[in-house]
């Protein structure tokens, strides 16, 4: 208190006439030490969030070309991408409320990773922990369990996919997956299932090449919930792409 009194003295001796002092009474400094107090908490909290959302943004498998795409960015010329946009746009929004599985199947270049990555950004922006992984590198990183020395199992690698809020399993069908993959596939997909955490599939197949090559079982449990399937199949864009924007 008496200390308080001291300091306004202090700072009322030291300050130029022309200076407004921010406060002229102890009643003053407190509340504006209070509004200080606040703002540097508020902002404290505000880098710890941007933080998190980095080290998530990181975590996610959304690799460097993808790092911009949004909803804003994804341009429609026709029906179809306004069909396929706006259904990514209404996943989001619902994302809390239900378990909703989707397919993006289609033609390549036509931006199945470029909604995919969006879908990624935005949840990410709202909390949420995804993956967006390659069946391939989905599957050279439970074969590196096997190997001697390695204390991370098989069963911890699923565990860990089966953890984030959305998992999006990429490429599958560009090489014709073995059974022991189809095994994988399906227990990632119906232990995320179970605890109701989406997951996502980006594939060039149609309908009846995916049926054939994952089988029921798994396409059974990707129309679990509200699922979503939506058809690419128009020109590729990425000749519209810059050769810079490809190089990075
Ligand atoms: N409608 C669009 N508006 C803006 N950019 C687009 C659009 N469609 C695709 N792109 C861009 O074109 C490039 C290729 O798209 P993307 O990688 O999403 O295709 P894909 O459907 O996943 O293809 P593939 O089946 O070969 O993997 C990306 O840089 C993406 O951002
Ligand atoms: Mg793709």
């Amino acid at each position: 208190m008496k200390n308080n009194i001291k300091l306004i003295k202090r700072i009322q001796s030291i300050i130029p006439s022309h200076i407004k002092p921010k406060f002229t009474n102890e009643k003053d400094l407190l509340t504006w030490n209070q509004k200080k107090g606040f703002l540097s908490s508020r902002s404290i909290l505000i880098r710890n969030k941007a933080i998190k959302i980095q080290k998530t943004l990181e975590k996610s498998g959304i690799k460097e070309l993808y790092l911009n795409c949004s909803f804003e960015n994804y341009k429609v010329f026709h029906s179809g991408q306004e069909k396929v946009l706006s259904s990514a746009k209404k996943y989001v929004k619902n994302f809390n409320n239900e378990l909703s599985n989707f397919i993006f199947s289609g033609k390549p270049g036509t931006g199945k990773n470029h909604l995919a990555a969006a879908i990624g950004n935005y949840l990410i922006l709202h909390g949420k922990k995804i993956l967006i992984i390659t069946i391939a590198d989905l599957m050279s990183k439970i074969k590196k369990t096997f190997q001697k020395n390695n204390n991370f199992t098989e069963e911890h690698f699923i565990n860990k996919t089966s953890k984030v809020d959305l998992l999006i399993i990429d490429e599958i069908g560009i090489q014709k997956e073995s059974n022991y993959e189809k095994i994988i596939i399906h227990q990632i997909i119906d232990r995320r299932s179970a605890s109701k955490k989406s997951t996502g599939i980006l594939s060039n197949l149609n309908y009846n090449s995916l049926y054939k090559l994952l089988g029921e079982r798994i396409l059974d449990r990707m129309k679990l919930g509200k699922s979503l399937w939506l058809n690419f199949n128009w020109n590729s864009y990425r000749a519209n792409v810059s050769a810079k924007k490809l190089q990075v």
